[in-house]
């Protein structure tokens, strides 16, 4: 079993981007700009917008955090959205997710500038996600997919199964691992919750990707001998041996399935930072467009 260090390979990422800000400073240009919206005090939603800033830090962007109050409502965000759309200091921005129930987050998606829509959410890159056209990949599925580019996993012609279909990760995915790509030109199967043989299906998988939002699901009966295994879920667990008061738990029982496995992540090191790199990456692209 060799794990897929996530930690390891978002730093190249961050390294190689600090290299490409330096030179656009060394140019005389204002580096790259990402902007993030949280509202409300959700803490899990606090830590990742807050890592995403100081990513930014670390690789030279600028960056502005935008606080909400969890009361906002839907016409004020819109409001921020319109704002962020028209400030030409800022390349891109995200919106972080999920919102509070007073506001529709289709409307808000819908908002974003396509330009600047760094989470490749909205129907226009989504859209051109689809017809394999330019665009910005989500940030989820493209740290999946370079951590199988740098890692040179074979993908072609294997059997992935997907266990999720959420549009921020298990649909976006789906649709470039079977892609004509490397990675990529696998089989793919979409499986959720009302999907029969779960359990038959996953362990005739050569490639799992599990983001389905439930700690530990994913168990060793469920694997096939040499599978790759890849972990998307991160929820907060209480733990009272712990400063902070939790821990993060993945999707996948890993004990129990790491064994197993030719590859496999673990959580938090695996997917969670390849993610905040690839916002990264897509951020220096939306300043690039410009
Ligand atoms: N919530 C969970 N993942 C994401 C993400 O990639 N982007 C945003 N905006 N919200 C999220």
């Amino acid at each position: 079993m060799q794990l897929l260090n996530g930690t390891a390979c978002s730093q190249k990422i961050r390294q190689e981007i600090a290299l490409e800000v330096e030179a656009i400073v060394a140019a005389g240009k204002r580096p790259p700009h990402l902007a993030a919206v949280l509202v409300g005090d959700d803490g899990a939603s606090q830590n990742y917008v807050g890592m995403k800033v100081r990513d930014c830090e670390e690789v030279g962007f600028g960056s502005t955090m935008v606080r909400m109050k969890a009361s906002t409502t839907e016409a004020e965000l819109l409001a921020k959205i319109d704002e962020l759309n028209s400030n030409d200091a800022i390349d891109g921005f995200i919106v972080q997710l999920p919102l509070p129930s007073q506001i529709n987050e289709n409307n808000v998606i819908l908002a974003i500038d396509p330009k600047k829509d760094v989470d490749g959410f909205c129907p226009e890159n989504v859209g051109n996600l689809s017809l394999g056209l330019p665009t910005f990949v989500p940030a989820t599925p493209n740290g999946i997919m370079e951590l199988l580019r740098r890692y040179e996993i074979e993908t072609e012609g294997k059997h992935c199964v997907v266990l999720g279909r959420s549009n921020i990760v298990g649909t976006p995915i789906a649709v470039l691992m079977s892609r004509n790509t490397n990675p990529g030109n696998a089989t793919v199967t979409l499986a959720h919750s009302r999907t029969k043989n779960l359990k038959a299906l996953c362990a005739s998988a050569d490639i799992l990707i599990v983001a389905i939002g439930r700690t530990e699901f994913l168990t060793a009966d469920m694997v096939k001998d040499g599978a790759v295994v890849i972990d998307v879920g991160q929820t907060r667990v209480p733990d009272n041996t712990r400063k902070s008061g939790f821990r993060n738990v993945g999707d996948v029982d890993f004990e129990q399935v790491k064994d197993k496995c030719s590859y496999i992540t673990f959580v938090t090191g695996g997917v969670g930072p390849m993610t905040r790199a690839s916002l990264l990456q897509n951020t220096l692209k939306a300043y690039q467009r410009r």
